[in-house]
């Protein structure tokens, strides 16, 4: 990519009090990277983008999700996209909680909030009673968000929902986390003619550009060094891609916190055989802004969202290792039909058009393979469950990490 080709024409600007709010972060990454000698490692600078306190994308004012650019929005989840997600996960973490005999759920990045008022609400219904429902996240300045959905949307469940900042040393129930890894800062590496360099940030102009500096090689670049040339027949000049340390730290954490029940990732991304396919050969880095995906993180540095795909068979990798399960991986589309959302859609009465259709076809949405269904996949951990739950008992692809 050439960093210096802007997209920003092409996209709506942004408000004088964000535009403020972005030149702010600027200033803030320039001084980091001249306190680090002129060049920052990107997963630094993607840490400032999104969580420098006050000013990042998930740590300041921007309005992040919701279904239309015109709302100033920038991208939309499954929460968000349907309350029948929530309904149909609250399945599966039902099945969990009594199959390890637990009753707590805790949620990371809870985005608006919708997920855990559709959860409670949910698992009310199918008289589950939770003891508690902790929600951890980055962004202090979505919990005000957050209440005001639990509020408005599960009023009589909210006293259950505590919000924490510190994890404890050992948790016993299930844990959720939809389109969390993602968000997780991750370096750049470049193989360029057979010599790995690590794609650094460094200060351009009014703004950044991207610099490559050689890197050692360490056990990390050797496994991707292999995955990519075990995956591919022709060679690449050059093969751009991320390394996870914050995923994969995060990944141990969770498992190791995990004394008894299950913890739940949904995200997108690939096992490592596909992830380094020829098509990810420029990377996986991805901007999303007012609704428009592009390749640019340097453009309005705190309005816009980044992320990576994750690398699934290193989360398996991360999670196993602390001795927690494996409880299953498998496609969104395949998890949601195996855990009954056909059943949940077929509550609704479909002659009740004006309720039936926008349903159905949120619902087409979330399995399509065309849109999220297979992009999407479900990774579980567990202790103290045996065998699995319903949703991965069929089109369990575990075997493919
Ligand atoms: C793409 S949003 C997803 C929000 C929501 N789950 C949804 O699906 O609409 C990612 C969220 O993950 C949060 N996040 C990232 N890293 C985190 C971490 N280590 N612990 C807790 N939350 C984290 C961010 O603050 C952000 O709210």
């Amino acid at each position: 990519m050439n960093p210096k080709a802007r997209q920003s024409d092409s996209l709506p600007a942004p408000g004088a009090d964000a535009l403020a709010q972005s030149e702010a972060l600027t200033q803030l990454i320039r001084e980091r990277i001249a306190a680090a000698g002129g060049w920052l490692p990107f997963d630094r600078y993607m840490d400032l983008a999104l969580y420098a306190p006050g000013l990042g994308y998930y740590s300041g004012g921007a309005m992040k999700f919701g279904r239309r650019a015109e709302d100033g929005s920038d991208f939309v989840t499954a929460p968000e996209l349907s309350p029948l997600f929530a309904k149909t996960l609250a399945r599966p973490v039902e099945q969990a909680l009594r199959e390890s005999g637990t009753r707590r759920v805790m949620e990371f990045g809870a985005g608006t909030g919708k997920l855990a008022a559709g959860l409670l609400t949910a698992l009310a219904e199918l008289d589950v009673e939770i003891e508690s429902y902790e929600i951890v996240d980055l962004s202090g300045e979505l919990r005000d968000r957050q209440r005001a959905t639990l509020m408005a949307q599960a009023p009589t469940l909210a006293a259950k929902v505590e919000w924490i900042d510190a994890l404890p040393d050992a948790f016993e129930g299930v844990v959720i986390g939809n389109e969390v890894l993602d968000a997780m800062p991750v370096r750049l590496v470049v193989r360029k003619l057979g010599a790995w360099h690590e794609r650094g940030v460094v200060a351009e102009g009014e703004g950044f550009a991207f610099a490559d500096r050689p890197v050692a090689v360490d056990a990390q670049i050797e496994q991707i060094d292999a995955a990519i040339d075990e995956t591919n027949d022709e060679p690449f000049a050059e093969y751009v891609t991320e390394t996870h340390e914050a995923a994969l730290a995060f990944t141990k954490t969770v498992c190791t916190m995990l004394v008894r029940g299950a913890a739940f990732f949904i995200d997108y991304g690939f096992p490592r055989r596909e992830f380094y396919h020829a098509q990810r050969a420029g990377g996986t880095l991805m901007c999303h802004y007012r609704h428009r995906a592009h390749a640019d993180p340097f453009l309005y540095p705190g309005l816009q969202d980044i992320t990576a795909h994750v690398e699934f068979t290193g989360i398996a990798e991360a999670g196993v290792e602390t001795g927690a399960d494996l409880l299953g991986f498998t496609s969104q589309a395949r998890f949601l039909m195996n855990a009954g959302v056909t059943d949940v859609l077929s509550d609704i009465d479909p002659s009740d058009v004006k309720r039936f259709l926008p349903a159905a076809n949120a619902v087409q949405k979330l399995l399509s393979e065309a849109e999220m269904g297979e992009l999407f996949k479900v990774i579980a951990f567990s202790r103290g469950i045996s065998g699995t739950v319903d949703a991965f008992m069929s089109g369990d692809r575990s075997h493919t990490l």
